[in-house]
């Protein structure tokens, strides 16, 4: 099996410009050194952007964004479109962040108009699901998760060979501590990944896991076969850490 595992960075609002830069670079050389059994990509913030995307240039760690707008250009204060961050080398988008829903109140209906503009743009959108304690207090978890997948996927149109990626990061796991135990994140994306199946058939999505990913637990989670990779927050800010979890992650065969 030569399946590659995906460590994905998600440096949120957590560096500066210059902080930024410094560990991209840091991230280049460690890509370096790996075999391809590794894919990583970097979400530094829009601020950023240019600069990160200048020091990953010739290497092999992607860029992504951390959020978009829907719309193109215009009158939209504070945002930046799909195609701005492609125009400067990103690859992917983060779409529907737990953060973005629950410190911004993004809605289903607006994750969906930035699925469309990711797609439309010719970035991979990686649409991030999850439930909330309260959710999964209630034994809601699943349903909460498939509303989202279908609000989000639903009708889209893909071009053939699109890789349709989905982060599992339930929202009491995301920058607590406290993460999800690997055997019920696989039960998760076992369920996701058979939503998604129904959904758009043609396209066998990614699932990765988020929520207080360390490199203490990062083999947890790797082990199953559903977990394909894992999107790090806090853990990925740093080049120690980030040097842990990359390293154990390359310890588990595929
Ligand atoms: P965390 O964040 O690793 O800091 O919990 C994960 C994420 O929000 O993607």
């Amino acid at each position: 099996m030569n399946n590659p595992k995906y460590l994905f960075a998600n440096w949120k609002m957590y560096l500066d410009y210059d902080e930024s830069v410094a560990l991209a670079k840091e991230f280049t050389k460690l890509k370096k050194a790996l075999n391809g059994s590794i894919e990583m990509a970097v979400f530094p913030s829009a601020l950023a952007f240019k600069g990160v995307g200048e020091a990953l240039e010739k290497s092999e760690v992607k860029l992504g964004a951390q959020n978009v707008y829907w719309v193109d250009k215009g009158g939209y204060t504070g945002e930046v479109s799909p195609g701005m961050f492609k125009a400067l080398g990103a690859r992917f988008a983060l779409v529907g962040h737990s953060e973005r829903r629950h410190v911004f109140n993004e809605t289903n209906h607006e994750t969906r108009q930035k699925m469309e503009a990711v797609i439309q743009a010719g970035l991979t959108p990686l649409l991030c699901v999850g439930e909330t304690l309260g959710e999964r207090e209630k034994g809601q978890a699943e349903e909460v998760v498939e509303a989202q997948l279908r609000s989000g996927l639903d009708g889209l149109t893909y071009s053939n060979g699109f890789t349709l990626f989905i982060a599992y990061e339930p929202v009491w796991a995301i920058g607590t501590g406290e993460s999800c135990d690997a055997a019920e994140a696989e039960k998760m994306h076992s369920f996701i990944s058979r939503i998604v199946q129904g959904l758009v058939p043609d396209h066998p999505p990614v699932i990765l896991y988020g929520g207080s990913v360390r490199d203490t637990n990062v083999m947890e989670y790797l082990k199953y076969p559903l977990i394909h990779g894992v999107l790090v927050g806090g853990a990925a800010t740093k080049i120690e850490s980030w040097t842990e979890i990359v390293k154990n992650a390359t310890i588990i065969p595929r």
